[in-house]
């Protein structure tokens, strides 16, 4: 990133809310890749949440979310493993598959988990493939930039659209030294430059995570594939959150880029403790529900 670069504000399209609600918004009966160059080009926003399961899956296409995610996080919020490391390709697929499933209108990404893909660009052929055939994704999320380069083009290249994920990459976080932000600094240039090597090789989106503001403007107006944004700021085309961080699932403690839309924890908890206490004093099952 230069010195000189405008600040994202002024470079951002996605500032003003031209293209952001009306008629004129892009709304595909079913969401396809191609599709994700026209929310770029037209500068329209869009959402990707996380999904692990059918049922919820249903709830966010009724809510009229674009992207669903089966994302390793799996590992940490469905697994309570402390990274995302652990997961197998086995136990994602029962997830993806299940995503699958429950929808009809999101384009569903699964994670190559880690392990699963870094070897060579045909262990990471033969384990996408088993997420095409096996759970029926419409496509797969790789960690890492330039050095993924070929293994994206290996994929694309047998028709499996790939989006990439660059800056913080929790599948590394070993290497990284933790959760940090990556690329602030003289370090922005290279995750922009992993970005647009993500593009070059033939990604049809690229999520941005835990990187400044700026650096992930810079990568969006550089890049005519959607970047997608996890902690990057309001500056992406698209946005991304692990859903039981946004609706409040999780016990403790969530990253600083996460907004609690709702404190689902509570409202389950006070529903299942009224069903308890409503057992034990014998109202339910009233008779409407007997036989
Ligand atoms: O696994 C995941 O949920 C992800 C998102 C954080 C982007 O990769």
């Amino acid at each position: 990133m230069t010195a000189e670069s405008p600040s994202h504000s002024e470079k951002n399209p996605y500032g003003s809310s031209a293209g952001q609600s009306g008629p004129e918004r892009i709304a595909p009966g079913r969401i396809r890749t191609h599709h994700m160059a026209q929310f770029k080009e037209a500068g329209q926003r869009f959402t990707m949440l996380t999904a692990y399961d059918a049922s919820i899956a249903g709830v966010f296409e009724e809510a009229g979310v674009e992207l669903l995610l089966v994302g390793d996080s799996a590992a940490n919020v469905m697994m309570k493993s402390g990274t995302t490391l652990p997961i197998t390709v086995d136990e994602m697929l029962v997830f993806a598959r299940s995503v699958v499933n429950g929808v009809s209108r999101p384009l569903v990404v699964a994670d190559l988990p880690f392990g699963s893909y870094e070897a060579s660009p045909q262990q990471a052929l033969g384990t996408a493939v088993r997420f095409m055939k096996e759970a029926g994704v419409q496509a797969v999320k790789i960690e890492g930039g330039s050095e993924r380069a070929e293994t994206i083009r290996t994929l694309v290249g047998a028709g499996i659209p790939v989006m990439g994920h660059v800056g913080f990459t929790p599948q590394a976080e070993h290497a990284l030294g933790g959760y940090r932000v990556q690329g602030r600094g003289d370090a922005g240039q290279k995750v922009i430059d992993d970005a647009v090597s993500v593009e070059e090789a033939g990604a049809f989106a690229v999520v941005m995570e835990m990187v400044p503001a700026a650096v992930a403007a810079e990568a969006d107006e550089k890049l005519s594939i959607p970047t997608i944004g996890i902690g990057a700021g309001n500056v992406t085309t698209g946005q991304v959150l692990v859903w039981q961080d946004m609706l409040g699932l999780n016990a403790g403690r969530v990253p600083r880029f996460v907004k609690q839309y709702t404190d689902l924890r509570s409202v389950i908890a006070d529903a299942v403790g009224q069903y308890r206490a409503e057992v034990e004093s014998g109202e339910f099952p009233a008779e409407e529900h007997s036989f």
